[in-house]
């Protein structure tokens, strides 16, 4: 056997370890359309995690224009792309931002990132597992779209959150990323978060949408989640490069978060009730 054939199904075996049985949980945040709030999402999301004393590592895993630095005001020249390019360790790239939450920074506008392949990725979900059970929850950032990288990266994932909008742009290519999961026979765990909605109704009759589709054509089920509100503050807190979280706690879309991470906790706590049976 050659050294790449051995050196892949070693790879193969460490993936294997930990995937169902840690209590850590692996979470993709993707979204098929561009500028639906993913990283919004995913930042307030981990941050209010980490505030009801879990431990969080958000990962900017968007490989295309990696921007949670800016979100967070924060500068790091350790970045996910020293790990790609294997001159750092993953240990090494974690920055700690608070009080239980750590983050690993990508970095975009760079000329020489280097090309991540799939064999790359894996390599990266190797040594996430590695390092996950010192987490509760792993969150990742994806790019948008749909293409193989973020798809190999939603299916080695625990549960993948699709964020999308009332727009029928947005839930189109929400549906398109579910079909491609379910086609692939996918076991993460599917949540739906509608952001962006003009009210309540507006993001229910999204979900609808969305989920009587995926029920009708593709014979499965899809959870929401929660839906968000269209919110002029979390516009400001992004300009202000603050989490909204922190910007504006009373705000109509703060309040929203933390209920379905409320409810989030429940999920997962039950899942792991269920495993440890
Ligand atoms: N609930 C909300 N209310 C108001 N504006 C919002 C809300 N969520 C997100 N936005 C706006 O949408 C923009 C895009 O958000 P964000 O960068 O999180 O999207 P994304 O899905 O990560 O984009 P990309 O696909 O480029 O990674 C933000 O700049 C922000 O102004
Ligand atoms: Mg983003």
């Amino acid at each position: 056997m050659n050294g790449q054939a051995s050196r892949l199904i070693e790879l193969n075996k460490l993936a294997g370890l930990g995937k169902k049985d840690s209590a850590s949980k692996i979470i993709s945040v993707c979204s098929g359309k561009g500028g639906t709030g993913k990283t919004f999402f995913a930042a307030n999301f981990a941050y209010q995690l980490s505030r009801v004393n879990k431990k969080v590592l958000l990962i900017d895993l968007d490989l295309n224009f990696s921007n949670l630095n800016i979100l967070l005001n924060q500068t790091t020249t350790k970045t996910i792309s020293a790990f790609f390019s294997q001159s750092e360790a993953m240990e090494d790239i974690v920055f700690n931002y608070s009080n239980n939450l750590d983050l690993i920074f990508g970095d975009s506008g760079r000329s020489d990132y280097p090309r991540v392949s799939r064999e790359i990725l894996d390599y990266f979900f190797v040594m996430l597992r590695k390092i996950r059970d010192r987490y509760d929850y792993i969150i990742l950032d994806s790019s948008a779209g749909a293409d193989e990288l973020v798809m190999r990266q939603l299916m080695k994932s625990d549960y993948n959150i699709i964020v999308t909008s009332p727009e029928p742009t947005a839930l189109m290519d929400a549906y398109a990323v579910l079909k491609l999961l379910i086609e692939d026979e996918s076991e993460a765990e599917r949540f739906v978060i509608v952001n962006k909605c003009s009210d309540a109704d507006e993001g229910e009759n999204a979900f609808i949408n969305l989920s009587t589709a995926v029920n009708h054509f593709l014979k499965e089920h899809v959870e929401l989640l929660g839906i968000i509100s269209y919110d002029s503050i979390a516009h400001k807190s992004i300009i202000n490069q603050e989490l909204l979280l922190n910007f504006d706690p009373q705000s109509i879309a703060a309040n929203e978060i933390l209920q379905f991470v409320k409810r989030f906790i429940t999920i997962t706590q039950l899942a792991n009730n269920n495993q440890s049976r």
